[in-house]
This record gives C-alpha cells, structure tokens and sequence, in this order.
C-alpha cells in the first residue's frame, strides 16, 4: 500500500496527491507516468508523474476528476492508501540544450509540464511557457512554473484572467516573432495538442506531444495504448509517451479515446446510485 503523505485541491476538480513510493522516487523523470489502482477491486489507471523527492521517497501527482476512478481517488485524504501505485513507465522526455524552448501547457498539464520545463532550462536552455484554462476558476500553479520559465503567457478561453484566448495564439505570435524558437513541447487535451502540432508545422518547429490513450498495464503487454506516429504503429506506454506531434494520426487518437465512452457513463452512473446519488 502507498500512503498519501499530503493532499492538496489546486481547484475544485484537480487535486495533488504527494504519495509515498520510494522505489518509483529512486528513479522518476521528466515525462515519466505511473499506474494506479485505487484498491484490489479498481482498474488501473495512468497518471503523470509532476514531482519527486528522491530524500523523502515521495512521488507528487495531480489528477482531475472525469469519471469513476478520479472521483474515487479523490475522496482519498492524506494518511489513507493507494492499493498500487506502478512506476516510473514511459520514457522520459528527451532533455538537451536546444536553445529557446516553448513549454505548453493545457488544464491539469500545468503540474506535469513543471519538470521538463525545469530540466530544460538546467539543461541551458531559455524557457518560455504557455499556460490555458477555461477559466480563472481553473487556474494553478502559475508562479511555480514562472519560476522555472525565462517567461510565461497565461490565457483563459473567456478572458476571465490574463490573456483572452487559446494557447496556440500566443504560440503562434511567438513563432511569428524575431526571437528562433528551437522546440516547442506541448502537454493537454489531445485537441489542444492537435492544434499546437497545427500551429507550429508551418514552421518547420520541432514540437513534441505526450500522448494520452487509453492505457492498462503500461508495459507494452496489452496493446490498449496503440498509436499511429509516422505510419507507424507504436505503444505509447513503452515508445512514447512522448512523440514527435507532427507525426501523430491525431483522428486515429481521439477516435480511439471515445472507444469506451458508454462504458464510461455507465460505469460513473452506477458509482453515484452506489454512494446514494441516484439521478435516475
Ligand atoms: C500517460 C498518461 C498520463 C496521464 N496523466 C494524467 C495526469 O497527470 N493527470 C490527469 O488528471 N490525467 C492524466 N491522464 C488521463 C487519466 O489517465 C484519465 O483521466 C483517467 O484514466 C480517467 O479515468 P476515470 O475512470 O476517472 O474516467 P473515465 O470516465 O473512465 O474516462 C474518462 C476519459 O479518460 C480517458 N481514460 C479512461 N480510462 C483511461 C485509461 N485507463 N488510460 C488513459 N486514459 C483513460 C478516456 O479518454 C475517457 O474518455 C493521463 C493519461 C495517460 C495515458
Ligand atoms: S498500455 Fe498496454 S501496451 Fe501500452
């Protein structure tokens, strides 16, 4: 079992958990995911791994509820336990000095983006974030990743803070600019890294994604996770799952995370009538 050491609510629906697991500490890097099961009877589910602490022994995550498993994982407090909690998987990211490097960021992506935005600017690279929520609601961590960028652009899609608009605009701008942007990482909902990936091939940027399909056991055994980069059919959970964005079937994708979608709403719905929330 996994003690939750701390759990904090960055906004209504995205909670960090820092989570006891010194194997998965020893060895955690940037881009790096783990797999959890709540307890015996729950299914696995991938999550990024935002932070470490290798003295402590300590993996941080930070998760948004969007069905079963991460509402249930939310009702978990700091000093109960994660039955499994399997990692580090995936490759890390590709860290080097490239020069100017365009960390994007989408939702929950905040937390995740954090350590390779860290790792490239120790690497000597100069780091510009770009940072999107819906709303001001829905913003966190914005001095943090400041404080490992040279600069950082904040947007809202309702204007409701900083800058009005999607993260690929001032991305654009910035391709657009005088200053050479060198590589461009995008981390999000998979339409908003579709639209990066759009953004920036006119360019001839190198842009680099970390997929999110549908994952079981993260190791390369079950063939769930199956993605189309060059033509090519690749595991993400054992090749990615970092690719390179200009590469990806982006329609294959996101046709492939809705495989599940009825199961979902099922399986959600029948959670709520078990904990006495029937809507039906
Ligand atoms: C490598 C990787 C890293 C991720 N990192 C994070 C993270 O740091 N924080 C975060 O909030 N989310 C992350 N996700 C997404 C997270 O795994 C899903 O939100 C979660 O599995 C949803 O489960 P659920 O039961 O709550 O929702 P469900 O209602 O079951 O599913 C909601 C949606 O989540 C996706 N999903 C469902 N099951 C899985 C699964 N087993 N694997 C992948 N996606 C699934 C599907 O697109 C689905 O439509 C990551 C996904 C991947 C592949
Ligand atoms: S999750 Fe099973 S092969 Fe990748």
């Amino acid at each position: 079992m996994y003690e939750i050491l701390l759990r904090q609510d960055l906004v209504p629906d995205i909670h960090l958990f820092k989570v006891a697991a010194p194997d998965v500490a020893k060895k955690a890097q940037a881009g790096q995911f783990v797999v959890i099961r709540v307890d015996e009877k729950g299914e696995r589910i991938p999550l990024t791994i935002a932070d470490w602490d290798r003295e402590e022994g300590s993996i941080t995550i930070v998760f948004m509820e969007v069905g079963t498993t991460t509402h249930r994982l939310a009702l978990l407090k700091a000093g109960d336990s994660i039955a499994d909690f399997i990692g580090p998987l995936g490759l890390p990211t590709h860290i080097e000095k490239f020069g100017t490097v365009v960390c994007v960021a989408g939702g929950f992506a905040v937390a995740t983006i954090m350590p390779i935005a860290r790792a490239m600017r120790a690497a000597g690279n100069r780091v510009i974030s770009i940072m999107g929520a819906r709303n001001k609601d829905l913003i966190f961590w914005e001095d943090e990743l400041r404080s490992v960028s040279d600069r950082l652009i904040v947007t809202t899609d309702d204007g409701s803070y900083a800058r009005k608009g999607l993260v690929t605009e001032p991305l654009k701008e910035l391709l657009e600019g005088l200053e050479k942007i060198d590589w461009v990482i995008a981390i999000g909902p998979s339409i908003m890294m579709k639209f990066c990936a759009k953004t920036t091939q006119p360019f001839g940027v190198k842009t680099i994604v970390s997929l999110n399909p549908i994952m079981v056991d993260g190791t390369g055994m079950c063939g769930c996770c199956r993605v189309s980069v060059g033509g090519v059919t690749r595991f993400a959970c054992v090749d990615g799952p970092d690719f390179d964005a200009h590469q990806v079937d982006w329609d294959l994708l996101l046709a492939r995370q809705r495989t599940y979608l009825n199961e979902e709403k099922r399986s959600f719905e029948q959670w709520q009538c078990q904990g006495g929330n029937c809507s039906r």
